[in-house]
């Protein structure tokens, strides 16, 4: 395993001792969950969506309170929004941050800004072409996420397997796998496939230190494989989220081509603090990914670290044998 992890490149960039990385989570991405999962050797990141300028100013004293180790920023790009008050939160803040993740829109006027204050720029794509973008525009890491990620994907839904292995051929900076990963083997699969390392969110829901509801919490770990679906499609969107009543009622709406405007207040970011912050799922909603099914405790993230390396080690070794046995 060591000869896996020997010279990694996510973790000599990001100055962290493995190579996971917290994926930016809407509403549930707050200091106190950046900064277990730095002390445990991974990478955290706060997310600003769902977080005023001034509630973000306080989770990154949060989390720098609570961590010596880098952790980083995830910011959303979407045409319709100003972040100029968040980037002075960043810019004031730049010694306490190592790295920022940049997602869902054209990241590419951005990246000079956080290159210029020293920090790390990880790109989340969905393609080729888009991960070749970001590297040509300076990205230091790309974040390849499949369709199978708990959140917003790329339109173009192109699953993980088929992902890494074109986008590791296309670029030359370190890439990094995201989507249905919840476990070592998970893990290993995308390292063998080309990845430096891999992004995790789901996962991290159901550990005791996310602020999120423990009747989400609980929902992970009821949840199956087949027990999520996509939303918004009929506007553009393709949000992944835990099925249930209420998103059942979503899709009935979306099959009736209504406008996005008419939409909206079914699928806003408060409907969704709704069901993650307060557990309520009669009126609001839940992001998770495909690999839910493997989810059955609440662990600390001390706990899912200790997991997650212990199942890369030993699906290391049955890989390995399995292999030498097909080679023979
Ligand atoms: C609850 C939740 C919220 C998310 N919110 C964001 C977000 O705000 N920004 C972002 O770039 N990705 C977001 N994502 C995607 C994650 O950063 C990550 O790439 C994804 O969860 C990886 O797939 P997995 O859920 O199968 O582990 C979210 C995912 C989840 C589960």
């Amino acid at each position: 395993m060591k000869d896996l992890l020997k010279e990694n490149q996510i973790t000599k960039l990001l100055g962290i001792r493995y190579p996971i990385i917290e994926g930016g989570m809407a509403q549930i991405g707050d200091g106190n969950l950046a900064a277990a999962i730095s002390n445990e050797g991974g990478f955290g990141q706060i997310a600003i969506s769902g977080m005023s300028p001034n509630k973000f100013r306080q989770e990154l004293e949060l989390a720098a309170s609570k961590t010596s180790l880098p952790f980083g920023v995830n910011i959303p790009i979407s045409g319709h929004f100003s972040y100029n008050e968040y980037f002075d939160v960043i810019e004031e803040n730049k010694e306490l941050i190592s790295a920022v993740s940049l997602s869902s829109g054209d990241p590419r006027s951005y990246i000079p800004f956080f290159k210029n204050l020293g920090l790390k720029v990880m790109v989340v794509v969905g393609t080729v072409k888009h991960a070749r973008n970001a590297e040509k525009a300076g990205a230091d890491i790309v974040i390849c996420e499949g369709f199978e990620a708990g959140g917003r994907n790329s339109p173009y839904e192109l699953t993980l397997f088929s992902l890494i292995p074109q986008v590791r051929r296309a670029v030359q900076i370190p890439v990094v796998a995201a989507g249905g990963i919840s476990s070592g083997q998970g893990m290993l699969a995308a390292l063998v496939l080309g990845a430096d390392g891999v992004q995790i969110g789901t996962r991290f829901i159901a550990t005791k230190e996310c602020i999120a509801h423990e009747s989400y919490k609980q929902l992970l770990v009821d949840s199956n494989d087949s027990d999520t679906t996509i939303m918004e499609r009929s506007i553009g969107g393709v949000n992944r989220v835990v099925k249930s009543n209420y998103v059942d009622g979503v899709l009935q709406l979306e099959k009736q081509a209504i406008s996005f405007q008419e939409l909206f207040p079914y699928i806003n970011g408060y409907k969704n603090k709704l069901g993650a912050l307060q557990g309520n799922l009669e009126e609001g909603w839940v992001h998770a990914g495909q690999s839910v099914g493997l989810i059955d405790s609440i662990v600390s993230v001390e706990e899912l670290f200790v997991q997650i390396m212990q199942e890369l080690k030993q699906s290391h070794q049955s890989l390995f044998q399995n292999v030498e046995q097909i080679l023979k």
